[in-house]
This record gives structure tokens, sequence and C-alpha cells, in this order.
């Protein structure tokens, strides 16, 4: 009892926002090129990702599911594994005409365990969990981008996540290892199955000549669906109050960026909710997700040396319990520094996430200095304590959480969610304030909110360099090297259904 139940939440939310985080595919690799992916590139600013500000009209997107700690358990009825994607060439065939030439059909879409494909191990045609990544992988392939002097790439990632917790059925390790079931409680779960997977809705991507824009055809399409299942009438109800995701995607041919508009919504059953577009690495591991990944970032951005681009216009927030990210960076390394490898027992799942919901307060504060970093670094790099209470811009921070398996703690500390990654996790919650301001973040509660659309230039690198991460005394610094960048929601456990609207844009991760 001991236990503040709210109060647990609200800290493991904050980890699954971690959700994404991405690895250090980098780390992973393979000596040699440092990262395993080569630079060809003689420019000194060039951008990191496949489709620089969304403006290619070829669109590359697509979607992936996860269950609370980052796997699929088990496929929803007829839905296939929990991944698919859009991808598309747009050829011209005339005088303003225009064909999409889709490199992925529903029938891929729709592959599920038992279904073979190319290239599909064996051994993973009846695991849910191994299916899904290797379709991932399989969708990379058939999506993928090999542009002249450059990295091959694959695509947006948009990532959905529900955060019931049986905690009956033994499916998520606690800091990577297994552990056995325990009573339920901790966790929002109405039972038997609340680990489900969505039912998935795909309009592929089409051409619209008569959009009313002039005479400039418009491209559309989108993913959306449930968590609810509405034929057996359970939390359906009315039909109404089910829970609710949907991203579309529009273009105008040959103008500007493509428009992905973002909507969640939360359910009694499902409570708990998360969905982001990610920009992740295009091979090794992405933030949170231990298997080969598939992705936008053809380079690795590494702190300090680049920034994010990118324009948000909140429609609807989500309600008290929303943490809106405004940039949500995941990485890897080991306590001792050392780059991951895959062993979840050591590999430690590392984010920082800026919050932009005014409505979720700092934690951090004086009387509770174990929800802030042991210190602050300004930009002059001047190193403030949390004990400073003078100094310490406690403002600033939504809530510190160190890795669960770290052992030189500096007391007192709180430890972040053990069971909603697949190993470790640490999470440096940010929120807008002026100490911000030299980093282009937002610096007042507000900025970026509902009514305040604006483009943003973000210097994640020259901030995160500067966050305090744990690590194991005396050991060498971990390269702070990114393998996902993402933006969007993570909707807690409220008393009602809440719902979450906004469109992101011109995204872009600019290397200095
Ligand atoms: C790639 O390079 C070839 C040969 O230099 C050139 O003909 C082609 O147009 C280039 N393609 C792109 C997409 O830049
Ligand atoms: C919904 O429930 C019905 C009846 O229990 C079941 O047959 C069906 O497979 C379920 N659908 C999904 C998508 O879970
Ligand atoms: C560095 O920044 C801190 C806090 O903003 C300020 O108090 C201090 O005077 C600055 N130091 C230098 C050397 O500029
Ligand atoms: C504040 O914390 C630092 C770092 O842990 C410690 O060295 C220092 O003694 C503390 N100062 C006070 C006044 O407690
Ligand atoms: C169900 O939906 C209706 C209409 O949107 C809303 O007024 C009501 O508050 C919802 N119920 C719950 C429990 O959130």
């Amino acid at each position: 009892m001991v236990f503040n139940f709210t109060r647990y939440l609200m800290m493991t939310s904050s980890l699954m926002a971690n959700v994404n985080l991405l690895f250090t595919a980098v780390a992973l690799s393979i000596a040699g090129s440092e990262t395993g992916y080569s630079k060809l590139t003689s420019n000194s600013v060039y951008s990191a990702v496949g489709d620089p500000g969304m403006k290619r009209d070829g669109l590359r997107v697509a979607f992936e599911a996860w269950n609370f700690c980052n796997e699929v358990g088990i496929e929803a009825p007829a839905m296939g594994s929990p991944r698919a994607a859009d991808c598309f060439d747009l050829v011209s065939s005339g005088k303003d005409s225009y064909r999409i030439n889709h490199k992925v059909t529903e029938h891929d879409n729709r592959l599920g365990v038992g279904d073979p494909f190319p290239g599909l191990n064996p051994k993973s045609l009846h695991d849910p969990d191994l299916y899904a990544a290797e379709k991932e992988v399989y969708l990379g392939d058939l999506c993928q981008v090999v542009d002249n002097d450059t990295n091959p790439w694959q695509f947006w990632m948009i990532m959905l996540k529900n955060g019931n917790y049986d905690t009956t059925s033994g499916r998520c390790p606690e800091n990577g290892k297994k552990v056995p079931p325990f009573p339920p409680g901790r966790f929002p779960c109405f039972g038997d199955g609340c680990m489900n997977q969505p039912v998935l809705t795909h309009q592929p991507t089409v051409i619209d000549y008569d959009s009313g824009s002039g005479s400039v055809p418009v491209m559309r399409g989108g993913f959306k669906g449930s968590y609810d299942n509405l034929t057996s009438g359970t939390g359906a109800g009315d039909g109404v109050n089910i829970s609710y995701f949907e991203v579309t995607w529009k273009k105008r041919v040959g103008v500007g960026s493509w428009e992905f508009n973002h909507k969640l919504k939360t359910s009694k059953l499902y409570p708990w909710l998360m969905l982001y577009l990610r920009a992740d690495a295009t091979k090794g591991f992405s933030g949170g997700y231990h298997y080969d990944t598939r992705g936008m970032l053809k380079t690795l951005p590494e702190s300090p040396n680049f920034k994010v681009k990118l324009s948000l216009d909140v429609k609807k927030g989500g309600g008290s319990k929303s943490q809106f990210y405004l940039i949500d960076m995941g990485s890897c390394w080991k306590n001792n520094g050392q780059s991951c490898d895959g062993d979840v027992l050591t590999d430690i799942t590392r984010y920082s996430e800026m919050i932009i919901n005014p409505e979720i307060p700092a934690w951090c504060a004086p009387s509770a200095l174990a929800n802030c970093p042991p210190y602050h670094i300004t930009p002059n790099n001047t190193k403030i304590y949390r004990n400073d209470t003078v100094r310490f811009p406690y403002g600033a921070y939504h809530y510190y959480c160190a890795p669960g398996n770290a052992e030189h703690l500096e007391k007192p500390y709180s430890t972040c969610d053990p069971y909603s990654n697949p190993q470790a996790q640490e999470l440096v919650q940010l929120l807008p304030h002026p100490i911000w301001a030299e980093y282009g973040f937002p610096t007042k509660q507000g900025d970026g909110w509902v009514g305040d659309a604006r483009t943003w230039e973000l210097d994640v690198g020259g901030l995160s360099g500067r966050l305090y991460f744990y690590q194991d005394p005396g050991t060498k610094a971990a390269k702070r090297i990114w393998t996902s960048l993402d933006v969007g929601t993570e909707i807690f456990v409220s008393n009602k259904d809440e719902e979450a609207e906004w469109i992101l844009s011109d995204f872009d991760v600019i290397i200095t």
C-alpha cells in the first residue's frame, strides 16, 4: 500500500513515453565505422533524414502498434501483424496528370503469423513478437529509397501504444529480467485481453484532382482504428465512447510539406494510449525497440551537433494527463557508457522529453529532490546541484527517474517503471522554462500549445548534450547518439475519455 497508485501510474507513464526511444543502432555496430553508417556527404550542414522537411511527393510512411512492453503479444483477429506501410512513387502520366505507384499491397499489410514472406526466418513464423519485427524489415525492403550519394532509408514511423498491463500474464520483463506474474492493481487492465492489438483500417494514398486548392492535385491517405471490440459490445457501449486513433496525411503535388493530422482518444477500457510520429534509425535498434528497426534517420545525430526543425499545430490537447512531447528523443547506452548490444539486462533506454501541456506540473521541487536530476548544466557549462535552492531551475524539470539497475545512485532518487520497456530505462522530462531559451525550446507554459501553432527550430543536440544521464562513476562518457526523434502524445489514465488532435509537418533533422 505504501504505494501511491496514481503517482505510480504517472511515473510509469512517463516511461512509456519513452517508448519512443531508440537505440543506438550505432552502438550495436560493429567495428570499423563508428556507427555502421557512412558519411557520404562533404557538406558541413546536411539533413539526417531521407525526406528533409517532408517535402517528397513519393511518401514513405509506416505504422506499428506496441503492447505495454513494446511487443505484440497476440495479434488482433483478421488484422495480421501490427505493422503496415503506405509507400509509393508519384509517376507523371501526361500534362498535369499523375499516377500513384504503390510499393506495398494490402496483402502485405495484412501478413500475420503463419503467413510466410521472402526473407522470413522460419523460427519467427509462429511467434507474434519476432514475426512483427521481421515484417517491419520486410516492409522496409519494399519501401526503401536508395538515393545517389546517401545511405538507404525507408519510412516515417507512426507508433501506437496501449498502456494496459495484465500483470497476471507474466508478459513483461522487469528491467529486462523475466519475472513471474503478479497480482493486478498497479496498472490499468480490465481483465483478460486488455493487452490486445487494435483494429486497423488503411486508406491507401490516392490523388484528388478536385480538391478546391486551385489546379494543384492533392494526395491523401491514412491509418485509423480502435482498441475496443465493436462487435462484442464490451466497452463500446453506445458506440461513441470507444478508443480511437487516426493519422491522415495530405500534400499538394509539388508544393510544400506533407501534413500529418493525428487524433487519439482514450476510453474506459483503454485509458492510457500513446501516438507518435517517429524518425527512427534505418538499421540497428531504435528507441525502446530491441529488434532491428527501419526508419528515416539515414545519419544518426550525435549531441551536440544537430537541430530539429518542424511545424506543430495542436488542435486539442488531450486533457490534463496528456504529456504532449514537443520532441521526445530516445537512445540506448549501458551504465558503463558503452554502446548497447542487444543484451536487455545491461542495455538501458535513455529518453528525454519536453512536455508542452501547460497542465503538467513540475514534480521536481526543493521539497521533492528525488524527482530532479542530481544537477543541471547551464548553456555556459556551469553545474548547479539540485540542493542549490537559489539557483537550480526546478520548474524546468517535470520528472527525472534513474535506471532501475543503476548501482551508484545519489540519494534521494526515484527509479523508472521497470516493466514498460524491454529493458531498464532512464527518463529526463522537461517543461517549458526560460533556461531553455538558448536552445530555441519553449520558454513558458503555453508555448506551442493549443492556439499557438509554430515552426520550431530546436537545438536538440545542444540541449541533449548538457542533460544529466546516469553513468557508473569513473566510466568514459557515452557518446550521445540518438536513434529516435518523435513528436506526439501520451495520454495517461484520467477519470474521463480524453481526446487529442494535432498536425505535424516540415520535420527535418539537420546535422550542423
Ligand atoms: C544519380 O546519379 C546518376 C549518375 O550520375 C544520374 O544520372 C541520376 O540522375 C542521379 N539520380 C538522382 C535521383 O539524383
Ligand atoms: C470481438 O469479439 C467477438 C466476440 O467475442 C470475437 O469473435 C471477435 O474476434 C472480436 N474481435 C476483435 C477484433 O477482437
Ligand atoms: C553562467 O550562467 C549562470 C546562470 O545563468 C550565471 O549565474 C553565471 O554568472 C554565468 N557564468 C559565466 C562565467 O558567464
Ligand atoms: C549539495 O550536493 C552536492 C552534490 O551531491 C554536495 O557535494 C554538497 O555537499 C551538497 N550541499 C549541501 C549544502 O548539502
Ligand atoms: C461518453 O461520450 C459522451 C459524448 O462524447 C461524453 O459526454 C461522456 O462524458 C462520455 N463518457 C465518459 C465516461 O467519458
